[in-house]
């Protein structure tokens, strides 16, 4: 890995041999991509029962605060708004950094997994012609298919499972997901998530993911989580938990960078920059990857 110079993100890395190539942009004959009507059944893993219904249970009690868990705007503190124009400055970000990295691609199709109420797929809406939104919770999908009706563009999806067989392979120009991966409780799903990204990229297409790759053993700790599930578990309401107990099921995972790397590349993806912050308790990293065409 190698530092990028310059003032514009000192974290950031770049993967390889020290130089991000440019990708050409892809001719596509078509940008909608077929979501398979066969896979919307409710075949979750195991492990995916409760991490669902600890989402259904936010999204019923604090959808907004649940996604951007800014402490002053919990319990509805959220002004739409506000919410919404994080999420523009959030994509503006992302895009700018694409440019600056010289990662090119087309303008067709772009998943945000993960969506929630669809703050940031609806912020993607400008910049391609057929937005998909994906997410574990009816109540998140939902919120996004009303909050979001004027963004004819966007398309949301309930996914529960532990891949994305939805869509076939090489269906988006681009994938982007934050704040959703480290909250999936199980590694080996993150990692099936991280190459069906892969998968289901177009050739030259980018995936931008969000996953934290270390957290103290303090901070995993979460004794009101903890609390929370042992509680709801004895058939507690979540209402009671959430608004009067003020607990919560938010759950933290991560995986060491170089595990990320390597499911990335086994799965046939390139990373080509790995952008980290960093605190004593805690290091978040967002990874570039792209899909580069099979060689005969
Ligand atoms: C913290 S919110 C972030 C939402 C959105 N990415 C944003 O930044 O506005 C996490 C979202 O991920 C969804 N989620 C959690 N696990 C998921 C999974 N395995 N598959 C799809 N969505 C998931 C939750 O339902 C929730 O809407």
């Amino acid at each position: 890995m190698v530092s990028v110079p310059g003032t514009w993100h000192d974290s950031l890395m770049l993967v390889g041999r020290g130089h991000i190539p440019a990708y050409p942009l892809l001719a596509f004959e078509q940008c909608r991509v077929e979501v398979s009507a066969r896979n919307r059944g409710k075949e979750h893993p195991v492990q995916l029962e409760p991490h669902k219904r600890n989402w259904e249970d936010l999204a019923e009690v604090d959808p907004l605060w649940a996604i951007l868990s800014n402490s002053q705007r919990q319990h509805g503190g959220w002004d739409l708004d506000e919410f919404f124009a994080a999420g523009e400055r959030e994509v503006a970000g992302v895009m700018d950094t694409l440019q600056r990295l010289q990662l090119r691609i087309g303008d067709k199709t772009l998943l945000d997994f993960g969506c929630g109420v669809g703050r940031l797929t609806r912020a993607f809406a400008s910049r391609f012609q057929t937005c998909y939104g994906v997410d574990i919770s009816e109540r998140m999908i939902e919120g996004a298919e009303r909050l979001n009706k004027d963004y004819t563009n966007c398309q949301f999806h309930l996914n529960t499972v532990d891949s994305l067989r939805l869509f076939p392979d090489d269906s988006f120009d681009m994938i982007y997901t934050n704040l959703v991966l480290q909250h999936v409780p199980d590694r080996a799903i993150i990692k099936s998530y991280l190459r069906e990204f892969v998968r289901t990229l177009n050739a030259g297409g980018v995936a931008v993911f969000q996953l934290p790759s270390y957290i103290s053993l303090r901070r995993q700790l979460q004794p009101r989580r903890r609390m929370y599930t042992l509680l709801r578990s004895v058939g507690l309401p979540h209402t009671l938990l959430y608004n009067k107990l003020g607990l919560n099921p938010i759950k933290m995972n991560f995986i060491p960078a170089q595990e990320v790397i390597s499911t990335v590349q086994s799965a046939g993806g390139q990373v080509n920059c790995v952008d980290t912050k960093q605190t004593p308790q805690y290091q978040s990293s967002t990874y570039f990857v792209t899909r580069p065409a099979a060689t005969s």
